[in-house]
């Protein structure tokens, strides 16, 4: 089946407290979302890229990737889960697979695209990390309810790979119950899937905060060296 990529890349990224959306600043000598764009665009195994962008987005079409002839771009929305299912809408083919990345994870790997589409079962699957640190629960005050056992517990990163179709229509779903839906995995969840876990590289940051971009820099520059 053929794969498609999707890329949220609408959001506004407040928490990064810059003049533009944190996708559009600089990594090293390029834009996060083009490292992000050109390590999915160089993988093997996928077919096109589809890139959700902010409505008023004035930055896309200085990326080097813009006008690569297997990029295809759409106009996102109000939420993540609406710029995905966006996206998801362009895919005309009945039994293709989306891989869904976060513009935000610039330090993707070949290797964690590849891990992934190994992945064990047949419910998707998604990139994620054990939890390293205690765990708590907050009570209302602030003060600790209780320590959760970190055994069980992961990171959900992306990318999360699912079947297209199965993965819009529970999107859909899911928004027209007012579920709360910050990753692929969960639409699928409340539909009774069970995706599996794959363990990913620890420098598959989401960069969020300026010391992430730091960080990302770091990740980059050993890389190249
Ligand atoms: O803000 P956060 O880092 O959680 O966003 C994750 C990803 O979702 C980012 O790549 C962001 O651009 C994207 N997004 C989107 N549409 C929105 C909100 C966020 O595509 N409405």
């Amino acid at each position: 089946a053929p794969l498609y990529a999707v890329v949220p890349a609408a959001g506004v990224g407040k928490r990064m407290g810059a003049d533009r959306p944190k996708q559009y600043l600089l990594l090293n000598d390029r834009t996060i979302l083009s490292h992000t764009l050109s390590v999915l665009l160089s993988h093997p195994r996928i077919h096109q890229v589809i890139v959700a962008l902010g409505p008023e987005d004035g930055y896309f079409d200085s990326l080097e990737e813009a006008s690569h002839p297997r990029l295809i771009r759409v106009d996102g929305g109000r939420e993540r889960s609406d710029s995905v299912r966006l996206a998801l809408a362009a895919i005309e083919d009945k039994a293709a697979w989306a891989l869904v990345h976060d513009a935000a994870r610039p330090c993707l790997h070949h290797d964690d695209i590849d891990r992934l589409l190994a992945f064990p079962g047949d419910q998707g699957a998604i990139l994620a990390s054990p939890v390293r640190d205690t765990m708590k629960r907050a009570g209302a005050d602030g003060t600790i309810d209780h320590t959760v056992p970190r055994e069980a517990l992961w990171h959900a990163l992306t990318p999360q790979l699912f079947p297209a179709e199965a993965l819009h229509q529970a999107l859909v779903r899911g928004e027209q119950a007012g579920a709360v839906i910050t990753d692929e995995a969960s639409a699928m969840e409340r539909e009774g899937w069970h995706p599996a876990l794959v363990a990913g590289r620890p420098d598959n940051i989401k960069i969020t905060h300026p010391d992430d971009l730091r960080l990302a820099q770091l990740y980059l520059a050993s890389r190249e060296a």
